[in-house]
């Protein structure tokens, strides 16, 4: 290979993985630019398992259900290739809207069943079919093997999954730790979009999921709950929703088992924050 590439259509990268006789195993990090270092480790992880990672940079129309939130979503293209660059095995995908969704489009459609009522399903309508349809699209025209996805947004994890499984693309779909910075906020794009003082604020966030996992041990799930949004609300964020599921099936969590997830989604200012934590 030759150095770091940018493809702007998947028939130049199919004809470039071809060329390339020592390109036996391709994974994908799908992205919406804007990377950070929590990008940088599932490309890390990529790079351990694959001849070639292809990070798909593509900012999905589909999965914004607030025009808004569309418009405002960090564009940093030259940052993200300069953040590339440094990878001997990486090639950046930059499709044109038309190449993601072509006519005929290969997607079937699957249903996602309570993933799509629930938490981020809930608040954000459409959100996740537009997420199945846009990672079906991208693994199925970049060949990819093996697709990796970070825990933070661990709902949208388990539509993959379903959509992976549902559709039989031949992919696995690989899970990957979230990365916190000291104060333990999870890294995202649209924390580029928080001052320093809105980034102090929003260690609620996780203070708060810290919190829960440490007393689910002790008291009732109900309890805890309550609590933990009594003490999320005595900080400056709006809470959207903090709830206790099982991180299988995302059914309501009581046992205080270790099957559980906290999941909490709130505005800083106007920006959308979620995080999680394994119970
Ligand atoms: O998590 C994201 O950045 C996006 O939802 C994804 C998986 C790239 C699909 O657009």
């Amino acid at each position: 290979m030759t150095g770091f590439q940018t493809f702007y259509n998947f028939s130049s990268l199919q004809r470039f993985i071809s060329s390339n006789p020592s390109i036996a195993s391709v994974g994908i990090v799908p992205t919406m630019g804007a990377l950070h270092i929590g990008h940088l480790s599932l490309i890390e992880r990529a790079v351990g398992e694959n001849d070639l990672v292809v990070v798909t940079i593509f900012v999905n129309p589909k999965q914004f259900n607030n025009p808004k939130d569309l418009e405002n979503y960090p564009r940093v293209p030259e940052n993200d290739f300069s953040l590339l660059r440094q990878y001997q095995s990486v090639v950046a995908c930059i499709p044109e809207e038309n190449d993601v969704y072509p006519e005929p489009d290969p997607y079937p459609g699957v249903s996602l069943g309570i993933l799509d009522t629930v938490l981020e399903g809930k608040y954000r309508p459409g959100h996740f079919r537009g997420v199945a349809h846009v990672v079906h699209n991208l693994i199925y025209f970049t060949k990819a093997k093996r697709a990796y996805f970070g825990l933070k947004d661990i709902q949208q994890l388990s539509v993959i999954q379903l959509m992976v499984d549902e559709t039989q693309l031949p992919a696995s779909v690989i899970p990957c730790e979230t990365v916190r910075d000291k104060n333990g906020m999870a890294l995202s794009s649209r924390n580029l979009l928080l001052s320093q003082s809105d980034c102090a604020a929003a260690s609620i966030i996780f203070k708060t999921l810290d919190y829960v996992r440490k007393k689910i041990k002790k008291e009732q799930a109900e309890a805890v709950k309550k609590k933990a949004i009594d003490f999320f609300n005595s900080g400056p964020l709006k809470l959207e929703y903090l709830e206790l599921v099982n991180k299988n099936t995302f059914e309501p969590y009581t046992t205080g088992g270790a099957d559980g997830v906290c999941c909490i989604a709130a505005y800083c200012n106007n920006v959308r924050l979620i995080d999680n934590i394994l119970l």
